[in-house]
């Protein structure tokens, strides 16, 4: 290979059918046929893949087949929850479900590398990405990112149902100041390496194939640039021996990041830092060669990034036939299949979280009962097929998509529904009210379909204020004085600061953005064909002023006491978030009793056993996720008050029991002590057991 041909195989273009980014080469086509493209992004489907692989293989010197990456984050064509959505079922053979069954259907049209998943850790819902990742919590992310890279990338890479994934967005992309997308990121060391790192070192111990870096800096140095994570971290501690690529143009923006002066020693910094392949910036294409020239960076670099580079196109089996995932047959009987609509339905169901469900005149609104006469369905996500998508949607088809109407339709045959937008996703328009309040009094139940449109989180989404958009907190208060019942559905892809609506709704129901088929699940679940179980993975605050707020905080020197003026508190609102981690309710009831400990004592490498007995309280069989936190009362640093280390989802039918089972690890209880050591301290620790982070029965044992 020429000097050219190998950074050409460093260089990753988006096609033109789908820019996901600030810029377009044109003339990508040239620079494939110039031997000057390693891979492209965008481009799918197999007819159109198969005119591109075709100049790389046949009209190239080397003839080196392409890979082909899209951002395949929550499914291809069929769509499934977003994955903070997703997040809540706390179920990881669902969600690894979801990723096989996404690499399936992208691989069917001509994908073999999908951009995801993305395991941001993050504490601030003003930032849109939130909707792409986990939630707030390390331990449960670290646990999500592993079954995703299992179920993009199965047991054998040359598989063609599967995808190379890329674990993002190294590193800490979560934390941007204010929730202001791309936004400067600066903690402790210690920070980075507790809450925001073991996601992304899950990914790697499960083999992801790629990592790809943050826009943002960490410590003043962006992360495209930044050996200590690129190289320090990935390669010397965790062994990471696949390739890293950029995001999109970010080793450029190193320049306006004032690194660098110049786009030649950003390529520079970059490729020493450890990045192998530039995401379509053309900094490697327009200077490596140069710097190569000029002694400032060793071709061993480059020969080690595109050892990589090709090791990978060679386990995706390119090599051996470079058309192996361009099989038009397959792509038409893959497509939306039942399978994947099946499976579609079943995850958007388990992410569902009910909120509350508050008795009306000593009836619960939920579940709607069958003999519902009338239903007025209101909002501008009732009748709405595109933004039930939810971002990143990719190619997903909008015209496939089950509305919240057309499932209430399903559910209930026989009630007379009638539907009224009443207003829109922004201004203050208020003309749809009176049809809205209309369309109310007429029925019997009110279903409001009220959120967020698809733009209105994701990727350049931040927020400042993250209440209902527009003016559909108005349009909710205009219903809720004709004094019929009211059920809320609130559809989003943040938590959304809705205290009003719980202070005043008596149910309400938070679907997020679930996809193709996300109004059947919604109207099976308010039917009661499905009882919800989904669980919160990111706090819900009051309002943003209560923002960073997570359950894993720390105790401070002065918690708050009511009695005391002088504690930790605001004077307008409470600490406590409006639903906290792990939040989720039932149609039936669970207690919890029995929790008990195989011992107190605990030395070195012991282990110790916690039970608990759950029993169904209620009258309808359902789902619980038991919840199993700690807390190290006393450490060389200042500890979270707690942390969630194990949960179990049970099922349970009404009048059942189970006693549940953890084992705690010596593992369990390391952290990065004063002196950055990680291992676990002698003291006292606190379990807590219970159904969400607020609530649950504690016990207390001893590490000597
Ligand atoms: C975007 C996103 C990244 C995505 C990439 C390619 O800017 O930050 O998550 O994978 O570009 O679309």
């Amino acid at each position: 290979m020429t000097l050219e041909e190998k950074i050409g195989q460093m260089t990753l273009y988006t096609s033109g059918w789908d820019v996901t980014g600030p810029t377009l080469n044109e003339n990508y086509k040239e620079e494939l046929k110039a031997g000057r493209v390693g891979a492209l992004f965008n481009a799918h489907t197999v007819a159109y893949n198969t005119d591109l692989q075709k100049i790389a293989v046949e009209e190239t010197r080397l003839g080196i087949p392409l890979l082909f990456g899209y951002d395949v984050i929550h499914g291809h064509r069929t769509i499934f929850p977003i994955p903070l959505a997703e997040a809540c079922t706390w179920n990881m053979e669902i969600i690894k479900e979801t990723a096989r069954l996404s690499a399936k259907e992208a691989a069917a049209s001509g994908l073999n590398w999908t951009f995801n998943p993305m395991v941001d850790i993050s504490r601030d819902p003003r930032w849109g990405r939130v909707a792409e990742g986990s939630g707030e919590d390390p331990y449960l992310g670290s646990l999500i990112a592993r079954a995703r890279v299992q179920g993009y990338q199965g047991d054998d890479l040359s598989d063609p149902f599967t995808l190379m994934a890329c674990v993002k967005h190294f590193a800490a992309y979560g934390a941007a100041q204010a929730g202001r997308d791309y936004h400067t990121v600066d903690m402790s060391d210690r920070v980075l390496r507790e809450t925001y790192l073991p996601p992304y070192k899950a990914a790697i111990d499960a083999g992801v194939a790629t990592v790809m870096t943050s826009f943002n800096e960490v410590d003043g140095v962006p992360a495209s640039g930044n050996k200590y994570l690129l190289t320090e971290i990935l390669r010397d501690e965790w062994g990471f021996d696949g390739f890293v690529v950029t995001d999109y143009t970010s080793i450029n923006e190193m320049v306006p990041h004032g690194v660098v002066a110049n786009e030649k020693e950003a390529a520079e910094l970059a490729v020493n830092a450890g990045v192998d392949m530039d995401m379509q910036g053309s900094v490697f294409n327009d200077h490596l060669q140069k710097l190569v020239e000029e002694g400032k960076v060793e071709e061993k670099r480059i020969d080690e990034a595109v050892r990589k580079i090709l090791e990978m196109k060679w386990r995706l089996g390119l090599f051996e036939d470079p058309y192996h995932y361009l099989d038009e047959a397959r792509e038409k009987e893959v497509l939306f299949s039942k399978e994947l609509m099946d499976h579609s339905l079943a995850v958007a169901k388990e992410s569902i979280v009910l909120l509350k469900n508050d008795p009306v005149n000593s009836k619960k609104l939920l579940p709607v009962s069958k003999e519902v006469k009338s239903i007025a369905l209101i909002g501008p996500l009732g009748d709405n097929q595109q933004d039930l998508l939810g971002t990143w949607h990719a190619s997903g088809d909008a015209g496939k998509v089950v509305t919240v109407l057309q499932g209430l339709k399903n559910e209930f045959p026989d009630a007379k529904i009638t539907y009224a937008q009443g207003a829109g996703f922004s201004g203050d328009d208020r003309k749809g009210f009176a049809e809205a309040v209309e369309t109310a009094r007429k029925a019997d139940l009110v279903i409001m379909a009220l959120g967020e449109n698809y733009q209105q989180s994701g990727e350049a989404a931040s927020r400042s204020e993250i209440g209902l958009p527009g003016v559909q907190q108005e349009l909710l208060q205009a219903v809720h004085k004709t004094g019929k019942p009211v059920v809320a559905l609130v559809m989003a892809g943040r938590p959304l600061t809705i205290e009003w609506i719980d202070e005043s709704i008596p149910a309400v129901v938070n679907t997020w953005h679930l996809g193709t088929m996300a109004g059947q699940a919604i109207a099976e679940v308010l039917s009661g064909k499905y009882n919800p179980s989904g669980k919160l993975t990111m706090t819900f605050p009051r309002n943003v002023g209560q923002i960073p707020i997570f359950y894993n905080m720390k105790n401070t020197g002065r918690p708050f006491q009511a009695e005391n003026k002088y504690t930790s508190k605001y004077i307008d609102v409470p600490n406590e978030p409006l639903y906290p981690f792990g939040y989720g309710l039932s149609y039936t009831t669970f207690t919890y009793n029995g929790l008990k400990l195989s011992k107190t004592e605990v030395t070195g490498n012991d282990s110790l056993e916690v039970e608990v007995t759950v029993e169904n309280t209620g009258e309808y069989a359902g789902e619980e996720v038991v919840q199993l936190y700690i807390q190290d009362l006393v450490g060389s640093v200042t500890r979270p008050v707690k942390e969630l280390k194990g949960f179990k989802k049970i099922s349970l039918k009404p009048g059942e029991s189970q006693v549940v089972k953890f084992t705690i690890n010596p593992d369990d209880l390391k952290f990065y002590t004063r002196d950055m050591s990680f291992k676990a301290e002698p003291g006292d620790f606190m379990v807590t057991v219970g159904p969400n982070a607020a609530e649950g029965d504690t016990i207390k044992f001893s590490l000597k």
